[in-house]
Protein backbone atom coordinates (compact mmCIF):
# COMPACT_ATOMS: atom_id res chain seq x y z
CA UNK A 1 0.00 0.00 0.00
CA UNK A 2 1.44 2.96 -0.84
CA UNK A 3 0.54 6.33 1.56
CA UNK A 4 1.62 9.90 0.17
CA UNK A 5 1.50 12.58 3.53
CA UNK A 6 1.42 16.21 3.47
CA UNK A 7 2.60 18.48 6.64
CA UNK A 8 4.88 15.78 7.84
CA UNK A 9 6.29 18.90 9.65
CA UNK A 10 3.32 19.88 11.62
CA UNK A 11 1.46 18.39 14.95
CA UNK A 12 -0.54 15.73 13.17
CA UNK A 13 1.71 15.43 10.61
CA UNK A 14 4.70 14.19 12.37
CA UNK A 15 2.72 12.19 14.47
CA UNK A 16 1.22 10.44 11.42
CA UNK A 17 4.58 9.79 10.00
CA UNK A 18 5.04 7.59 12.94
CA UNK A 19 1.81 5.92 12.99
CA UNK A 20 1.48 5.28 9.14
CA UNK A 21 5.10 4.02 8.32
CA UNK A 22 4.12 0.03 9.60
CA UNK A 23 1.40 0.16 7.43
CA UNK A 24 3.19 0.14 4.06
CA UNK A 25 5.52 2.30 1.74
CA UNK A 26 4.82 5.87 3.28
CA UNK A 27 5.95 9.24 1.22
CA UNK A 28 6.12 11.82 3.92
CA UNK A 29 6.21 15.53 2.77
CA UNK A 30 6.82 18.66 4.24
CA UNK A 31 5.72 22.58 2.72
CA UNK A 32 8.87 22.71 0.62
CA UNK A 33 8.93 18.80 -1.27
CA UNK A 34 4.76 19.22 -1.71
CA UNK A 35 3.63 22.99 -1.14
CA UNK A 36 -0.52 22.47 -0.76
CA UNK A 37 -0.66 25.41 -3.12
CA UNK A 38 1.54 24.54 -5.74
CA UNK A 39 0.68 20.67 -6.21
CA UNK A 40 1.25 20.15 -9.72
CA UNK A 41 1.24 16.73 -11.03
CA UNK A 42 2.80 15.47 -7.27
CA UNK A 43 -0.20 13.09 -6.93
CA UNK A 44 -0.36 11.20 -10.64
CA UNK A 45 2.94 11.19 -10.32
CA UNK A 46 3.35 9.53 -6.79
CA UNK A 47 0.44 7.35 -7.64
CA UNK A 48 -0.82 6.63 -4.39
CA UNK A 49 -3.35 4.27 -2.79
CA UNK A 50 -3.98 6.73 -0.10
CA UNK A 51 -3.56 10.37 0.57
CA UNK A 52 -3.49 11.62 4.00
CA UNK A 53 -3.50 15.45 3.84
CA UNK A 54 -2.19 16.41 7.50
CA UNK A 55 -0.87 19.98 5.99
CA UNK A 56 -3.31 23.25 6.12
CA UNK A 57 -3.15 27.07 7.47
CA UNK A 58 -3.92 26.58 11.15
CA UNK A 59 -3.43 30.31 12.36
CA UNK A 60 -6.78 31.33 13.59
CA UNK A 61 -6.72 34.79 14.60
CA UNK A 62 -4.63 35.45 11.90
CA UNK A 63 -6.81 33.97 9.32
CA UNK A 64 -9.00 37.25 9.80
CA UNK A 65 -6.33 39.22 8.14
CA UNK A 66 -5.02 36.31 5.73
CA UNK A 67 -8.54 35.52 4.36
CA UNK A 68 -7.19 34.53 0.87
CA UNK A 69 -4.38 32.40 1.88
CA UNK A 70 -6.02 30.44 4.26
CA UNK A 71 -8.66 29.63 1.43
CA UNK A 72 -6.42 28.86 -1.12
CA UNK A 73 -4.63 26.38 1.49
CA UNK A 74 -7.40 24.98 3.25
CA UNK A 75 -10.15 25.42 0.10
CA UNK A 76 -9.11 25.44 -3.23
CA UNK A 77 -5.88 23.62 -2.72
CA UNK A 78 -8.07 20.32 -0.51
CA UNK A 79 -10.55 20.64 -3.69
CA UNK A 80 -7.52 19.86 -6.12
CA UNK A 81 -5.89 17.64 -3.77
CA UNK A 82 -9.80 15.67 -4.02
CA UNK A 83 -9.93 16.28 -7.99
CA UNK A 84 -6.36 14.27 -8.14
CA UNK A 85 -7.36 11.84 -5.42
CA UNK A 86 -10.57 11.10 -7.60
CA UNK A 87 -9.00 10.62 -11.07
CA UNK A 88 -6.21 8.24 -10.03
CA UNK A 89 -8.76 6.19 -7.30
CA UNK A 90 -7.13 6.91 -4.18
CA UNK A 91 -8.73 7.47 -0.89
CA UNK A 92 -8.62 10.81 0.77
CA UNK A 93 -7.82 11.27 4.28
CA UNK A 94 -8.40 15.17 5.42
CA UNK A 95 -8.65 16.75 8.73
CA UNK A 96 -11.18 19.21 9.53
CA UNK A 97 -12.04 21.13 13.00
CA UNK A 98 -14.97 21.99 15.90
CA UNK A 99 -14.72 25.30 14.42
CA UNK A 100 -17.17 24.68 11.52
CA UNK A 101 -19.39 24.74 14.38
CA UNK A 102 -20.93 28.20 16.07
CA UNK A 103 -20.50 26.39 19.29
CA UNK A 104 -24.20 27.39 20.45
CA UNK A 105 -25.42 24.05 21.00
CA UNK A 106 -25.45 22.80 24.16
CA UNK A 107 -24.74 19.20 23.58
CA UNK A 108 -21.69 17.54 21.70
CA UNK A 109 -22.16 17.97 18.23
CA UNK A 110 -22.81 14.95 15.78
CA UNK A 111 -21.62 14.73 12.06
CA UNK A 112 -24.95 15.54 10.75
CA UNK A 113 -25.46 18.69 12.64
CA UNK A 114 -25.29 22.22 10.60
CA UNK A 115 -21.86 24.02 11.15
CA UNK A 116 -21.83 27.93 11.44
CA UNK A 117 -18.61 28.86 11.35
CA UNK A 118 -17.36 31.88 13.48
CA UNK A 119 -14.35 32.61 11.86
CA UNK A 120 -12.04 32.90 8.68
CA UNK A 121 -10.35 29.99 9.50
CA UNK A 122 -13.42 27.61 10.44
CA UNK A 123 -15.56 28.98 6.96
CA UNK A 124 -12.15 28.12 5.18
CA UNK A 125 -11.72 24.62 6.47
CA UNK A 126 -15.54 24.05 5.66
CA UNK A 127 -14.76 25.02 2.70
CA UNK A 128 -12.43 22.49 2.20
CA UNK A 129 -15.03 19.55 3.39
CA UNK A 130 -17.72 20.58 1.28
CA UNK A 131 -15.45 20.87 -2.00
CA UNK A 132 -14.16 17.01 -1.21
CA UNK A 133 -17.33 15.70 -0.66
CA UNK A 134 -18.38 17.44 -4.10
CA UNK A 135 -15.19 16.05 -6.16
CA UNK A 136 -17.01 12.74 -5.54
CA UNK A 137 -13.17 10.99 -4.45
CA UNK A 138 -13.16 8.19 -1.73
CA UNK A 139 -12.94 9.78 1.40
CA UNK A 140 -12.79 10.43 5.15
CA UNK A 141 -12.55 13.60 7.33
CA UNK A 142 -11.91 13.71 10.67
CA UNK A 143 -13.21 16.52 12.59
CA UNK A 144 -11.22 17.04 15.21
CA UNK A 145 -10.69 19.98 17.98
CA UNK A 146 -8.13 21.83 20.93
CA UNK A 147 -5.04 19.49 18.82
CA UNK A 148 -1.81 19.98 20.99
CA UNK A 149 1.53 17.76 20.67
CA UNK A 150 5.21 17.25 22.17
CA UNK A 151 6.36 19.79 20.16
CA UNK A 152 5.27 22.42 18.12
CA UNK A 153 3.07 25.75 18.75
CA UNK A 154 0.31 25.04 20.97
CA UNK A 155 -1.87 25.96 23.83
CA UNK A 156 -0.06 23.33 26.26
CA UNK A 157 3.54 24.88 25.29
CA UNK A 158 2.58 28.23 26.03
CA UNK A 159 1.13 27.85 29.19
CA UNK A 160 4.22 25.73 30.14
CA UNK A 161 6.04 28.89 29.11
CA UNK A 162 4.08 31.48 30.75
CA UNK A 163 3.86 29.49 33.89
CA UNK A 164 7.78 29.99 34.65
CA UNK A 165 7.69 33.81 33.75
CA UNK A 166 4.52 35.13 34.82
CA UNK A 167 2.90 35.34 38.60
CA UNK A 168 -0.29 34.54 37.71
CA UNK A 169 -2.14 33.01 34.33
CA UNK A 170 -5.59 34.14 33.07
CA UNK A 171 -7.47 31.84 31.23
CA UNK A 172 -10.77 31.13 29.45
CA UNK A 173 -13.29 29.56 31.33
CA UNK A 174 -16.20 29.56 29.10
CA UNK A 175 -15.48 27.43 26.25
CA UNK A 176 -15.91 23.64 26.45
CA UNK A 177 -13.97 21.47 24.43
CA UNK A 178 -11.86 17.98 24.50
CA UNK A 179 -7.80 18.99 24.17
CA UNK A 180 -7.07 16.10 21.91
CA UNK A 181 -3.43 14.72 21.53
CA UNK A 182 -1.63 14.11 18.19
CA UNK A 183 -0.47 10.83 18.87
CA UNK A 184 -3.77 9.59 19.82
CA UNK A 185 -5.30 11.10 16.49
CA UNK A 186 -2.60 9.50 14.60
CA UNK A 187 -3.43 6.59 16.69
CA UNK A 188 -6.96 6.24 15.35
CA UNK A 189 -6.21 7.22 11.83
CA UNK A 190 -3.91 4.21 11.94
CA UNK A 191 -6.13 1.75 12.98
CA UNK A 192 -8.65 2.76 10.25
CA UNK A 193 -6.42 2.75 7.56
CA UNK A 194 -5.13 -0.91 8.98
CA UNK A 195 -8.32 -2.36 8.13
CA UNK A 196 -9.07 -4.13 5.26
CA UNK A 197 -11.14 -1.96 3.27
CA UNK A 198 -11.41 1.14 5.43
CA UNK A 199 -14.45 2.02 3.73
CA UNK A 200 -16.42 -0.71 3.19
CA UNK A 201 -18.77 0.08 5.76
CA UNK A 202 -19.03 3.92 5.67
CA UNK A 203 -16.71 6.90 4.77
CA UNK A 204 -17.17 10.40 4.64
CA UNK A 205 -17.14 12.45 7.92
CA UNK A 206 -16.13 11.57 11.33
CA UNK A 207 -15.76 13.32 14.41
CA UNK A 208 -12.46 12.22 16.48
CA UNK A 209 -11.51 13.94 19.88
CA UNK A 210 -10.67 12.84 23.07
CA UNK A 211 -13.17 11.65 25.49
CA UNK A 212 -14.27 13.65 28.18
CA UNK A 213 -14.79 17.35 28.38
CA UNK A 214 -12.64 20.26 30.17
CA UNK A 215 -12.37 24.28 29.34
CA UNK A 216 -9.19 26.44 28.48
CA UNK A 217 -8.94 26.86 32.51
CA UNK A 218 -9.34 23.57 33.01
CA UNK A 219 -7.07 22.59 30.72
CA UNK A 220 -4.39 24.66 31.82
CA UNK A 221 -4.96 23.92 35.51
CA UNK A 222 -4.09 20.05 34.96
CA UNK A 223 -1.10 20.87 32.66
CA UNK A 224 0.65 22.98 35.80
CA UNK A 225 -0.72 20.32 38.43
CA UNK A 226 0.80 17.40 36.32
CA UNK A 227 4.02 19.32 36.51
CA UNK A 228 3.76 20.63 40.07
CA UNK A 229 3.78 24.13 38.89
CA UNK A 230 2.29 26.54 41.55
CA UNK A 231 1.53 29.63 39.57
CA UNK A 232 -2.34 31.04 40.29
CA UNK A 233 -4.36 30.26 36.86
CA UNK A 234 -7.24 32.65 37.38
CA UNK A 235 -10.65 32.15 35.55
CA UNK A 236 -11.78 34.42 32.86
CA UNK A 237 -14.57 35.34 29.93
CA UNK A 238 -13.78 34.63 26.79
CA UNK A 239 -14.56 38.95 26.10
CA UNK A 240 -11.87 39.17 28.63
CA UNK A 241 -9.10 38.04 26.82
CA UNK A 242 -9.40 39.82 23.42
CA UNK A 243 -8.54 37.77 20.22
CA UNK A 244 -8.81 38.33 16.28
CA UNK A 245 -11.07 35.21 16.05
CA UNK A 246 -14.25 34.55 17.74
CA UNK A 247 -14.10 31.18 18.93
CA UNK A 248 -16.95 28.00 19.50
CA UNK A 249 -18.24 28.13 23.51
CA UNK A 250 -18.71 24.78 22.85
CA UNK A 251 -16.49 22.46 20.81
CA UNK A 252 -17.13 19.13 21.54
CA UNK A 253 -17.64 16.31 18.88
CA UNK A 254 -19.63 13.32 19.52
CA UNK A 255 -17.59 10.58 18.55
CA UNK A 256 -20.32 7.67 17.92
CA UNK A 257 -19.98 7.55 14.32
CA UNK A 258 -16.26 6.64 14.74
CA UNK A 259 -17.12 4.31 17.24
CA UNK A 260 -20.54 2.21 15.50
CA UNK A 261 -17.94 1.80 12.20
CA UNK A 262 -14.60 1.41 13.37
CA UNK A 263 -15.13 0.32 17.01
CA UNK A 264 -12.52 3.26 17.72
CA UNK A 265 -12.83 5.35 21.20
CA UNK A 266 -10.04 7.37 21.95
CA UNK A 267 -8.99 7.63 25.92
CA UNK A 268 -9.98 10.57 28.07
CA UNK A 269 -8.45 13.67 27.66
CA UNK A 270 -6.51 13.68 30.93
CA UNK A 271 -4.52 10.59 29.83
CA UNK A 272 -3.99 12.07 26.43
CA UNK A 273 -2.12 14.93 28.80
CA UNK A 274 -0.64 12.54 30.76
CA UNK A 275 1.13 10.29 27.67
CA UNK A 276 2.48 13.63 25.79
CA UNK A 277 3.84 15.20 29.33
CA UNK A 278 5.70 12.15 29.64
CA UNK A 279 7.36 12.60 26.15
CA UNK A 280 7.99 16.53 27.01
CA UNK A 281 10.15 15.82 30.33
N1 LIG B 1 -4.31 22.61 15.94
C1 LIG B 1 -5.57 22.45 16.32
O1 LIG B 1 -5.96 22.79 17.46
C2 LIG B 1 -6.57 21.82 15.38
C3 LIG B 1 -7.90 21.69 15.81
C4 LIG B 1 -8.82 21.10 14.95
C5 LIG B 1 -8.43 20.66 13.70
N2 LIG B 1 -7.14 20.83 13.29
C6 LIG B 1 -6.78 20.37 11.94
O2 LIG B 1 -5.86 19.29 12.07
C7 LIG B 1 -4.96 19.29 10.97
C8 LIG B 1 -3.52 19.27 11.48
O3 LIG B 1 -3.31 20.44 12.29
P1 LIG B 1 -1.97 20.65 13.12
O4 LIG B 1 -2.35 21.13 14.46
O5 LIG B 1 -1.09 19.48 12.97
O6 LIG B 1 -1.36 21.90 12.31
P2 LIG B 1 0.11 22.51 12.36
O7 LIG B 1 0.90 21.93 13.48
O8 LIG B 1 -0.06 23.98 12.24
O9 LIG B 1 0.75 21.95 11.01
C9 LIG B 1 0.30 22.39 9.77
C10 LIG B 1 1.18 21.77 8.71
O10 LIG B 1 0.73 22.25 7.44
C11 LIG B 1 1.87 22.71 6.72
N3 LIG B 1 1.46 23.69 5.73
C12 LIG B 1 0.91 24.90 5.91
N4 LIG B 1 0.68 25.49 4.72
C13 LIG B 1 1.09 24.61 3.77
C14 LIG B 1 1.12 24.62 2.36
N5 LIG B 1 0.68 25.66 1.66
N6 LIG B 1 1.59 23.52 1.72
C15 LIG B 1 2.06 22.47 2.39
N7 LIG B 1 2.08 22.39 3.73
C16 LIG B 1 1.60 23.47 4.40
C17 LIG B 1 2.82 23.27 7.77
O11 LIG B 1 4.10 23.37 7.24
P3 LIG B 1 5.19 24.40 7.88
O12 LIG B 1 5.75 23.66 9.06
O13 LIG B 1 6.16 24.60 6.78
O14 LIG B 1 4.44 25.64 8.25
C18 LIG B 1 2.67 22.16 8.83
O15 LIG B 1 3.45 21.02 8.48
C19 LIG B 1 -5.32 20.53 10.13
O16 LIG B 1 -6.18 20.14 9.09
C20 LIG B 1 -6.07 21.41 11.12
O17 LIG B 1 -6.96 22.28 10.45
C21 LIG B 1 -6.19 21.38 14.11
Amino acid sequence: MRILLTGRTGQVGSALERALAPLGELAAFDRKGLDLQFIGNAISKAKPDIIVNAAAYTAVDRAEQEKELAFAVNAAAVGELARQAKAIGALLVHFSTDFVFDGEKAAPYVETDTPNPLNVYGQSKLEGERAIASSGCRHVVFRTSWVYAPRGRNFMHAILAAAKTKPELRVVDDQRGAPTSSDAIAGAVAQVLAKPDPLKKAGGLYHLSASGATTWHGFATAILEAKGLKTPVLAIRSNEYPAAARRPKNSLLDNGRLRSDFGIALADWREGLAAVLRAVH
